[in-house]
């Protein structure tokens, strides 16, 4: 499928926009408030996510839009799924670890993808079939071949209800890996396997704008990505297991 060449343009404009607003605002003082699910939101998310809207939509204005802090849905042909700081939580403690996320799901499949750290500077890029890239140089997960030498990612996500889900895979994960980290912002902890810095990643419970940018930097830079039984993520997948083909197998035989 050929991809305009201005969606890159404008989700990496967009995405570095963000980044400024972020930069700006972090450990200033913020106004924080709680949402109905009990998660924190910030001014600082509620402007990012502004200024990449009014991007997308003067660009494109025939394109939908999904976005985490104003809504939407995802529907055939472009969707625009936008999360304008992944790690709000990190960000409110002045814990230097967030992101912004935008993706480009045509027919609910994601075509393009960007994760932008505004604090190293790191742009994460990657549209389907073309290979992943950080600030432009390709990347590739790991080559590590067995579970017991990894270094796992692992992350609780935010719907509860899978909770039970992530209690139980730690408890065999944490014993059969070398050891494992949680820094809190899925997008950016799917980038750091991306890009091979650990060896794969558990998470439970995320929503499709917290994973679909990553899961495709993650998916174009060589790793398998599917939910606890083994089918291939999808838009709607809520639990996911990552890791280059050995990894992956070996999460799968061990919480099967
Ligand atoms: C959260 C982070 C966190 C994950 C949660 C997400 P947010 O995103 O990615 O790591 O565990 O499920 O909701 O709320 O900071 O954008
Ligand atoms: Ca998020
Ligand atoms: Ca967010």
């Amino acid at each position: 499928m050929e991809i305009n060449p201005n969606f890159k343009k404008v989700a990496i404009r967009a995405a570095k926009e963000a980044g400024k607003v972020l930069e700006r605002h972090f450990r200033k003082n913020l106004k924080i408030s709680l949402k109905k699910d009990s998660s924190l939101v910030t001014d600082a998310d509620i402007l990012a996510e502004k200024k990449i809207i009014e991007l997308v939509t003067t660009n494109f204005p025939s394109h939908n839009i999904l976005a985490e802090e104003s809504g939407g849905e995802v529907s055939k042909g472009y969707t625009w799924l936008i999360d304008p700081l992944d790690g709000t939580t990190n960000y409110a403690k002045g814990f230097p670890f967030f992101a912004t996320s935008i993706a480009l799901l045509y027919n609910q499949k994601p075509i393009l993808g960007v994760v932008f750290n505004p604090l190293t500077k790191e742009l994460y890029f990657a549209e389907r079939g073309r290979g992943a890239f950080l600030n432009g140089k390709p990347i590739k997960v790991s080559d590590q071949q067995t579970l017991l030498e990894g270094v796992i990612i692992v992350d609780r996500g935010r719907l509860r209800e899978e909770f039970p889900k992530f209690y139980k895979v730690l408890k065999k994960v944490g014993g059969a890996c070398k050891t494992f980290r949680y820094w809190g912002a899925i997008t950016l902890e799917l980038c750091q396997t991306a890009s091979g810095r650990t060896d794969g990643l558990i998470n439970t419970g995320c929503n499709p704008w917290d994973f679909a940018a990553g899961v495709l930097i993650t998916k174009e830079a060589g790793a398998k990505i599917t939910d606890f039984k083994g089918k291939n993520w999808q838009i709607d997948t809520k639990n996911i297991i990552v890791g280059n083909k050995k990894i992956h197998k070996q999460f799968l035989k061990l919480i099967k």
